[in-house]
């Protein structure tokens, strides 16, 4: 494949947007990225100054129109969501609007504009909790539980219909919790991992870190490199890829209490965490089969979870010792 000449990241300053933002700038500096957000969680700090950034929010069309007509991008990577489980059960109505509609968007955009591929954010919350683990994507149905599942499904269905009804190119990334520099724990929706390293780094911004159950539950947990580069491996597939479907993931889950073990023994710091029931509707464990995702893309996670712990907690020392 030829390196595009312009590609358009929506989403860029949230966690995995800006990551996939650096490495895709540093691996393919020729390529102009265009990026949009509308910082609904996202952090001004974290666009990159060298893209061409555009402030605003995929759900305008009229921006979508100026910025395809103006730099017509070849490919889009479609990260901009409101991505919190629990937020979408207390917020239906604007996290519908938002990550459905705004997907509808960019697929019209991209339909009018000929883009050649659209990579869209996907999640694994889509199996529900799936039957079998480690979860391959043709044996588990999707059973979306909460609004944020329901309109990733709904994501992922939108982009293969437009490819069978416009001919674009799309391809869906299920991801398994991600994480990594970037992923800040200081709100309410804060995952495990960021929300404890905040808790020790920043007691200030996180006064509350918690557990929930007995901590057996266990996560695939994966470093955001691995998802960045599944991204780009994406883009450079040869053939159409017609809607299709990728667990994206390490492939080995740990427990929730390993992971305290581990930041614990890593930062040399003790977590004191507030015991809390499950929470109804979570899950056991998560574990996907990325067998999928291998063969077809050529994806090879290359940094386990303790290599993925150590830079993320290295990333978190560097800014409290600002
Ligand atoms: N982090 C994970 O573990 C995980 C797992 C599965 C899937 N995902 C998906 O990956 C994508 C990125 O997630 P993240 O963890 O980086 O979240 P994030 O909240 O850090 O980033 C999302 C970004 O999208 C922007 N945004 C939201 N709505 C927008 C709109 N209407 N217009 C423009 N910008 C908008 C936000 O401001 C933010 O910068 C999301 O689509 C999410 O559903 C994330």
């Amino acid at each position: 494949m030829t390196v595009p000449k312009t590609i358009l990241v929506t989403g860029c300053a949230g966690f995995i947007g800006s990551n996939f933002v650096k490495t895709f700038s540093e691996r393919f500096p020729e390529t102009d990225v265009i990026g949009i957000d509308n910082f609904s969680t996202g952090r001004r700090d974290a666009v990159l100054p060298k893209i061409v950034f555009y402030e605003g929010s995929v759900l305008d069309s009229g921006l979508l129109e100026k910025v395809f007509a103006k730099h017509q991008p070849k490919y889009v990577f479609h990260f901009a969501a409101i991505p919190r489980v629990s937020y979408s059960v207390e917020h239906p109505r604007e996290t519908t609007e938002n990550n459905i509609i705004g997907t509808v968007a960019l697929l019209e955009a991209s339909k009018n504009h000929s883009v050649k591929r659209f990579v869209y954010s996907s999640s694994s919350s889509v199996y529900g909790g799936a039957a079998k683990t480690p979860t391959k994507e043709s044996d588990n149905p999707p059973n979306p539980k909460s609004p944020y599942a329901f309109q990733k499904y709904a994501g992922e269905q939108l982009c293969q219909m437009s490819s069978e009804l416009y001919g674009i190119d799309t391809v869906s990334l299920r991801y398994f919790n991600v994480f990594g520099p970037g992923q800040y724990g200081d709100s309410a929706y804060a995952s495990v991992i960021s929300g404890w390293l905040e808790a020790i780094y920043f007691p200030d911004k996180n006064k509350n870190p918690f557990i929930e159950g007995d901590g057996e539950q266990s996560r695939d947990f994966c470093y955001v490199d691995n998802v960045v580069e599944a991204n780009i491996l994406a883009m450079r597939h040869p053939n159409p890829l017609k809607g299709d479907v990728f667990n994206i993931a390490y492939g080995e889950r740990t427990s929730v209490n390993q992971t305290r073990r581990l930041i614990e023994e890593m930062t040399g710091r003790k977590l004191n965490l507030e015991q809390r029931p499950t929470r109804a509707g979570d899950i056991k464990h998560s574990h996907a089969d990325i067998s999928k995702a291998r063969e077809m893309l050529g994806y090879d996670p290359k940094v386990n979870f303790k290599e993925g712990l150590k830079r993320t907690i290295a990333w978190y020392q560097q800014r409290s010792d600002k």
